[in-house]
């Protein structure tokens, strides 16, 4: 024997249920298309330490995946440069003096500046300092220039 009421609120539930599952999957797209299109919406840290100056050869760009930048150690000092790729935010590769986006190959001088497309700007340099406990520290909500060095000699 079928009760019209439970059926009914069986039908309510799923219903609900379903309604649920779909406002979940589209903030979790949402979400997506926001990170790949403001990938600095995923940085979580906007000043972080980096290690110290020894940790850096001299001439190399040494990427730091974890904070997704390259810094430039040279005899002149340090700088930093995003290591994003402008056009949909993959983490770009050091190869053959600069710098290629493993996704849709965009590549980037060493200042950053686009070469080839379809990365529609060139690359952010954030200000470095040094901590309180002499690491190598970047800002990447202080942009510079990229002939801007921080001399620590
Ligand atoms: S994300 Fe780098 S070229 Fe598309």
């Amino acid at each position: 024997m079928k009760n019209p009421e439970g059926s009914l609120t069986r039908r309510r539930f799923l219903g609900k249920a379903a309604l649920g599952c779909a406002v979940g999957a589209g903030a979790l797209a949402a979400a997506a298309a926001l990170r790949s299109v403001f990938p600095s919406l995923t940085r979580t840290k906007k000043v972080f330490t980096v290690g110290y100056l020894t940790d850096f050869p001299i001439n190399t760009f040494t990427l730091l995946p974890e904070h997704k930048v390259f810094i430039l150690r040279d005899h002149e000092g340090v700088r930093a440069v995003s290591a994003v790729c402008t056009h949909l935010g993959c983490v770009l590769k050091r190869v053959e003096d600069e710098f290629r986006c493993p996704c849709h190959g965009s590549r980037f001088d060493d200042s950053g500046l686009v070469l080839s497309g379809p990365a529609p700007s060139a690359l952010p340099w954030f200000r470095m300092d040094l901590a309180p406990d002499g690491q190598l520290r970047v800002h990447t909500n202080q942009r510079t220039h990229p002939t801007d060095t921080f001399k620590i000699f």
